[in-house]
């Protein structure tokens, strides 16, 4: 990590803090954003992080204008970008590969992010939006991510967050890797 990378990071961090501060904050004003616009801030922020692991991201963005919180979006993103990018490591997958896939259907939009790291175990598959459940090592995570990230979803933008194990095809090989979905209203 580069220096102006690690300042970023800081940064971020300390956004990322005050950011999940506000969230409790009732009064948070819903705004009108650009989910391409979203997700292209949200990857420039995590690109060279993910680029130095030899991770893809491979992606498919609509255009589509949504009504919400844009920032508490963002950090659910980034949670579950973060949490591939640590599976992905963990198993020492050869060639890593995030899907994004976005798009409206009906009056919803439909937010996908699978990875090809193997999946979630079935035994713990109901358990990862609990509070404080992980399978990572003390120093590297609390388990909030994800029950976070339902919170906002679900609590301060009316959608859904949930999750399953895919087992897909890419460039004609088979992968098994875990399916995050975020489903929002559009209206
Ligand atoms: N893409 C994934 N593949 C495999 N397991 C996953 C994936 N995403 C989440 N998990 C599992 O869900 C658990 C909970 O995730 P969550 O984001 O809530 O917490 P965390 O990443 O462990 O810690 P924190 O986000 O607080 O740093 C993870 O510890 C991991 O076991
Ligand atoms: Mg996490």
């Amino acid at each position: 990590m580069c220096i102006r990378d690690r300042n970023n990071t800081v940064q971020y961090l300390s956004k990322t803090i005050d950011d999940f501060r506000n969230i409790f904050n009732p009064n948070k004003k819903k705004e009108f954003f650009n989910i391409k616009t979203l997700f292209a801030k949200t990857l420039s922020l995590i690109s060279t992080q993910f680029s130095n692991r030899n991770i893809n991201i491979i992606k498919e963005i609509k255009d589509v204008e949504i009504n919400g919180l844009e920032n508490e979006l963002l950090q659910v993103i980034i949670n579950v970008l973060n949490n591939s990018r640590d599976a992905l490591e963990l198993k020492n997958i050869k060639e890593k590969n995030i899907f994004i896939n976005v798009y409206s259907k009906e009056d919803k939009l439909i937010i996908n992010i699978k990875d090809n790291a193997g999946g979630i175990q079935e035994d713990v598959i109901e358990k990862v939006f609990d509070p404080y459940f992980t399978t990572k090592h003390q120093s590297q995570g609390t388990g909030i991510g994800l029950y976070m990230s339902e919170e906002i979803i679900e609590k301060h933008m009316n959608g859904q967050i949930k999750v399953e194990n895919e087992i897909f095809k890419y460039n004609d090989i088979e992968y098994t890797g875990a399916l995050f979905s975020i489903i929002l209203p559009l209206k």
